[in-house]
């Protein structure tokens, strides 16, 4: 590619609490796709709205966000509408999620491309949640995160 030439821009959302290897691997995946990844990072208000209550607060996810090496902007995402304005402004090339959203993103198809990944098995925000809910309960873990 030549260095003038358009990235090819793919657009993410998500809350990204408790950062954890699901989020890398998607991540990951969707940085080996293109040449500029944008992530939406739904803000505290919009989790509120949506019935999420976050552990980490907007401003350190961002932070978290921005630290790893896939991720090329972060955005705050407010509302459910407002992906058709984004991927017009940034020139998004393709919009993608992890497959617990799958179908729910095709009328978006008019404007790029969109993609559904598979997810990573056995590591969820709420699954740590739980587990250190546990934890707490019982003072220790009544098993470890799954490996691999
Ligand atoms: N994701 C993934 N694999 C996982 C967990 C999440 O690929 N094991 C993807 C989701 O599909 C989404 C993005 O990571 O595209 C951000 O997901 P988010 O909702 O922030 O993470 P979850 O761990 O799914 O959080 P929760 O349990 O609160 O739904």
């Amino acid at each position: 590619m030549s260095s003038d030439a358009k990235p090819y821009t793919i657009i993410t959302y998500g809350t990204f609490d408790l950062f954890h290897v699901g989020h890398v691997r998607l991540l990951r995946r969707l940085a080996d796709l293109g040449s500029k990844l944008i992530v939406a990072c739904s803000t505290d208000e919009f989790n509120t709205l949506k019935g999420k209550t976050t552990a980490i607060p907007y401003a350190h996810r961002v932070e978290v966000l921005e630290s790893c090496r896939y991720v090329d902007q972060v955005i705050p995402e407010n509302t459910w509408e407002q992906k058709r304005e984004d991927i017009v402004r940034f020139d998004a090339d393709l919009f993608a999620m992890g497959d617990d959203w799958e179908g729910k993103f095709d009328d978006l198809r008019d404007l790029c491309d969109v993609l559904y990944l598979p997810r990573t098995e056995n590591v969820s925000t709420t699954e740590l949640k739980q587990l250190i809910q546990r934890m707490r309960g019982n003072g220790s873990p009544s098993r470890n995160v799954a490996a691999g």
